[in-house]
């Protein structure tokens, strides 16, 4: 962590804001005004209080803003060489880095996040656009042999308008996972940010425009998602929505965008096992679940949030996870412990109702269990890092997504109960596996239902891997090569000779 990070949270935990952060919508290189004249608070998650206000986008604003990436497509961004594209990209990367301080504060700001995360994520970004920066020039197209008469071949072109809805969990890395790919394919994206954390995207909208993207090519709608964010999807003019969040809204985009045929690629919910089994080195164990759960506060799609262990090393594994789980330190997240707030009262309030209803049934919380404050400042919405031992495979608490730093434990006596239980909800998005068994690894590798499996370190991978679900964890994958695909569309062309 840097002198300049350090000293710019300290302070703006005095001030209570940042200064200088964007007020408007960004539409066509520049802020803009909602039609409405309509604003809303976002607040600091560390505290408890509001410290800026952002725009709220209506039907007209959206449109507005879809016209404008429409004429940049046809037009700017059309005409401007892939070199071009990779060079604007690549210098975006250099401008994150830059700007790390600034994005890193505001990002902890606005999700309550750790300094330390809220960095790893800026950083993680600064990466991605330099990777698909990287890519931007060698998408390229296919010749196919039909013998002597003819001449084909395909061209890489791109989708056209992309719509992009961002999640509160991770603001910064989640924007730029969508729009770095895009952009490097030639598309053009208007992009609608969470609620309740509206204030990064609009910075990297003019960071990328500093960096010489073309007005319009990257045009962002602050609002709720009712308004906002269905006129967007709904919009016929878009050709490709990139959607991270619940399954409800989820199937709700992609009904939508059946009704003007565009694609979708839906990145939704989680409930992904971690399984240690009997061989496993169990420290290493431990400290993969206090990541696999603990990260972001459990705010993640693919968070490690069943621990799945085999009877011989069930008591040893739990005793010493919650010895660790105790010893962590949540607060405020400028001020960089090991656990930041949770995003918003209401999703504080359905952790606890979560953690209330195993408390009323009677099952063993082996850690944690309760809302919290900033111990420091007595404010702010926090949850403690929570173990709930020995669940039953079909009880909900194992079946639904959580979203909050609440591990729940299911006991197994072989490995195929092991895979059994891995495979018992309707999601598919993440598994990881602890043993020394190579074998056994690879195998539970093949027999998993995931988009990703990680071996001896969970969420082990890089913004190269490329990322998804399965079934109700969504379709389509993001990151890596494959992540570019959702975005290019092949056309080919046959001559006769
Ligand atoms: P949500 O799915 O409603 O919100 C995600 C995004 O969709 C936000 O930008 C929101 O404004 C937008 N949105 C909402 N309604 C929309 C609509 N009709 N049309 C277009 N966009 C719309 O999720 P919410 O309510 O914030 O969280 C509920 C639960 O979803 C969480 O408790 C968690 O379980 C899960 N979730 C999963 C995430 C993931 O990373 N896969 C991220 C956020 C939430
Ligand atoms: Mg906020």
């Amino acid at each position: 962590m840097s002198d300049g990070i350090t000293q710019l949270a300290q302070d703006v935990l005095k001030s209570g804001t940042l200064t200088g952060l964007p007020q408007h919508l960004f539409i066509d290189g520049k802020p803009v005004k909602a039609a409405s004249g309509n604003r809303m608070e976002t607040f600091d998650p560390g505290s408890g209080r509001a410290f800026a206000q952002f725009d709220l986008a209506n039907a007209e604003d959206v449109n507005r803003a879809v016209q404008s990436s429409h004429k940049a497509l046809m037009g700017a961004w059309r005409i401007t060489k892939p070199a071009e594209r990779s060079a604007i990209l690549c210098r975006m990367g250099a401008l994150m880095r830059r700007d790390l301080a600034r994005l890193s504060v505001a990002e902890t700001l606005d999700s309550g996040k750790t300094l330390n995360e809220a960095q790893w994520d800026v950083l993680a970004s600064a990466r991605m656009f330099e990777y698909y920066g990287g890519l931007a020039d060698k998408l390229q197209g296919s010749t196919i042999p039909l013998g002597l008469d003819y001449l084909s071949y395909t061209i890489a072109e791109p989708v056209g308008v992309t719509a992009h809805i961002i999640p509160w969990n991770y603001p910064t890395s989640t924007i730029v996972r969508g729009i770095a790919p895009a952009l490097a394919a030639g598309c053009t994206v208007v992009c609608k940010p969470a609620e309740t954390t509206p204030m990064t995207a609009l910075m990297i909208a003019a960071l990328l425009t500093e960096a010489g993207l073309p007005d319009g090519v990257c045009n962002i709608i602050t609002g709720t998602g009712p308004e906002a964010g269905a006129a967007l999807v709904a919009h016929p003019l878009v050709r490709h929505i990139t959607f991270t969040g619940s399954v409800p809204t989820g199937i709700a985009t992609m009904k939508s965008a059946a009704d003007h045929v565009a694609s979708v690629t839906l990145e939704l919910g989680g409930k992904s096992p971690m399984v240690v089994l009997n061989d496993a080195d169990i420290d290493a164990a431990v400290e993969g679940a206090r990541w696999a759960i603990y990260s972001n506060a459990g705010q993640v799609c693919s968070a490690g949030s069943r621990l799945i262990v085999e009877r011989k090393v069930h008591a040893e594994m739990v005793e010493k996870f919650a010895k660790a789980s105790k010893s962590l330190r949540v607060g405020h997240g400028l001020r960089n412990l090991d656990i930041g707030a949770v995003n918003s009262l209401l999703q504080l309030g359905r952790i606890e109702a979560n953690v209330n209803d195993a408390k009323a049934r009677g099952l063993s919380i082996a850690a944690g269990g309760s809302s919290v404050h900033d111990p420091q400042t007595g404010k702010g919405w926090f949850f403690e890092p929570t173990i709930i031992d020995d669940v039953g495979l079909n009880d909900r608490l194992v079946q639904e997504e959580i979203f909050g730093p609440v591990m729940v434990v299911q006991v197994v006596d072989s490995y195929e109960e092991a895979v059994e239980a891995a495979n018992c909800t309707q999601f598919a998005l993440a598994a990881g596996i602890y043993t020394k068994d190579v074998t056994k690894a690879l195998r539970f590798a093949r027999d998993v239902d995931a988009g990703q499996v990680y071996i001896n370190e969970y969420y082990a991978g890089g913004i190269e891997v490329p990322f998804g679900g399965n079934r109700n964890s969504g379709f389509g994958r993001e990151k890596g090569l494959d992540g570019v695909k959702a975005y290019l569309r092949t056309k080919a062309v046959t001559a006769r000779l």
